[in-house]
């Protein structure tokens, strides 16, 4: 007998696209798409149960084995780096980590950057390969607003559409890196229930064709 599997999966838009994919793969679970507040969903026939999290928390899940699998973005992979095996790039999700900032932004070097983000690691190593002393200023939203309001000289923050940005009258300064979603496994996990775990990650290709 198959074991069942657990898979964490971000709330929002990404979880969903994300869901759909693994039903078309062969693990569906249709209650997740109703309008509730539910949290597992499962589903025995198919081996399956969901938890829907947020989205910063799948890889704390994974890693913790509370969820054998999960689906999140490679910007939270680089920010904590989880001790979780990263299986697979599933193409969606797709955004850029960049510095922006006010478009005519100059950095003058007189003193440390300022830079307001919800990715201290990823910032400070980037600015560290670049030898530029930086001083994080820790967000966990709204990002944008830092450098509008004086906050900081910069930010360190995802671009998907680039809408928030332009809205704001900043713009993308430096690339990064470019960041998609993708499918990891907790590494007992992937010992105990290797199998049941490449039956996901094959349907997963398959459907991703
Ligand atoms: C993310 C990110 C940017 C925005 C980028 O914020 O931090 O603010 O999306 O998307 P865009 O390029 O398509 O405009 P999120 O919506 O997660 O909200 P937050 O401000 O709470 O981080």
């Amino acid at each position: 007998m198959s074991k069942q599997l657990k898979i964490a999966l971000p709330k929002g838009r990404l979880g969903e696209k994300a869901y759909r994919v693994l039903a078309e793969a062969g693990f569906p679970c249709p209650e997740i798409l109703e309008d509730n507040r539910k949290l597992i969903f499962e589903n025995p026939e198919a081996g399956v149960s969901y938890f829907l999290v947020k989205p910063s928390d799948v890889s704390v899940y994974v890693e913790h084995g509370a969820a054998d699998c999960g689906v999140v973005g490679k910007d939270i992979l680089l920010e904590y780096e989880p001790d979780v095996y990263e299986l697979f790039d599933l193409g969606m999700g797709k955004c850029r980590m960049c510095v922006a900032g006010e478009k005519n932004f100059e950095d003058r070097h007189t003193r440390a950057l300022r830079v307001a983000t919800k990715f201290p690691n990823i910032a400070s190593a980037y600015f560290d390969e670049h030898s530029r002393e930086i001083e994080i200023i820790h967000l966990n939203g709204s990002i944008e607003l830092a450098p509008l309001v004086g906050l900081s000289d910069v930010i360190v923050d995802i671009v998907e559409t680039g809408t928030t940005l332009r809205e704001n009258g900043l713009a993308v300064l430096e690339e990064i890196v470019q960041i998609s979603a993708r499918f990891i496994a907790n590494k007992a996990s992937f010992k105990f229930k290797g199998t049941e775990i490449r039956q996901i990650l094959d349907g997963l290709k398959n459907s991703l064709g």
